[in-house]
């Protein structure tokens, strides 16, 4: 890489849990492969991004881990995310399915390992057994769950106390404040996925406007709204360097109390993916009586936490 190509320093802005210091903004590798993948994730390293998400079932850890080698990154800057699905967690000795993914990565440890889904096939105290013992192993650093509901969240909590993140969907119009409430005062860092419902988020008019206001693009706008709210991170997808630069700013500009008041009258409990093994999702059923009230999601105090 030549001397202009060298990575920037990282954005100085986390959110803390069980010892992990998660970037308030990551790159979501699903759906990239191969060069392509790699390719995005090592121009993600260069120009500041460090945290990084990935899955078994992505197919791209091997991408993943090949640009995480060829970037010139110190390792231990970047935080790496990966997550297991409940038949391949629960299958083999207890590491097993960890130590599958850190081949492919070719990493000797992650910074977070998760349970892809709650399911039925997701045994719950053998599922966090397995949880303690990555941790436990030093394999992962920290480890939580993906797509859990409050109820599921709390019964593995009472098993793993360690439990640090929750990868839920969430975006302006899936704003779960329930839940979000749950995980703050459970200490436990809500990692939002599909941060803009895929440009479903951008578009609704009152986002447009405060665009265009602040001379920021609509997607900045639906994803800045995520990084000014206590305990929450966000995991935005990209399939250019343009969108890639493009997201990362939104670390660079503020939204400020009023307009966060009125992003929160758009949600409407829309939930963008599903899987016919996904939990039933009581907190969806947001009352209508509390759509819309303004100052539900306090803006953070500092953004750094
Ligand atoms: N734990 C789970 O079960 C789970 C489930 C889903 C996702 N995830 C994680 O969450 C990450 C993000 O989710 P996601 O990629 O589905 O959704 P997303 O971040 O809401 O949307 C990403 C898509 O939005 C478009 N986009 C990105 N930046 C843009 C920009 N600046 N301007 C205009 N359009 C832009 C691109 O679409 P085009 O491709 O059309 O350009 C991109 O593929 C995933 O990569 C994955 O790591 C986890």
């Amino acid at each position: 890489m030549p001397a202009d190509r060298a990575p920037r320093e990282p954005r100085a802005r986390f959110a803390h849990a069980h010892g992990v210091r998660l970037p308030l903004l990551g790159y979501g590798t699903s759906r990239r492969r191969g060069d392509a993948c790699r390719l995005l994730v090592e121009e993600a390293l260069r120009i500041g991004y460090r945290l990084i998400d990935t899955a078994e079932v992505y197919d791209n850890e091997a991408a993943v881990g090949r640009a995480i080698a060829a970037s010139r990154v110190p390792r231990g800057e970047i935080v790496l995310c990966t997550k297991a699905h409940p038949q391949r967690l629960l299958a083999g000795a207890p590491t097993e399915a960890l130590e599958r993914s850190l081949e492919r990565l070719r990493a000797p440890f992650v910074d977070l390992f998760l349970m892809h889904w709650p399911c039925a096939l997701a045994d719950l105290p053998r599922a966090m057994e397995r949880l303690a013992a990555a941790r436990e192993s030093g394999l992962a650093r920290a480890v939580g769950l993906a797509n859990a509901p409050a109820s599921f969240l709390s019964a593995a909590r009472s098993r793993l106390p360690e439990i640090a993140v929750d990868q839920v969907e969430r975006h302006l119009l899936l704003q779960q404040p329930r839940l979000v409430a749950t995980l703050r005062r459970s200490g436990v860092i809500l990692m939002a996925y599909r941060p803009t419902a895929r440009g479903a988020a951008a578009a609704p008019e009152p986002v447009r406007t405060l665009a265009r206001t602040l001379g920021q693009s609509a997607h900045q706008i639906a994803l800045r709204w995520h990084l000014e709210q206590r305990g929450v991170v966000a995991i935005a997808g990209a399939s250019s360097v343009e969108q890639l630069r493009e997201n990362l700013a939104s670390l660079d500009f503020a939204l400020g109390a009023a307009a966060m008041a009125s992003l929160a009258t758009l949600d409407e409990g829309r939930r963008t993916l599903s899987r016919d093994y996904a939990p039933d999702w009581p907190e969806d059923r947001v009352p209508p009586q509390a759509r819309g009230v303004r100052g539900r999601h306090e803006p953070s105090a500092s953004p750094k936490e």
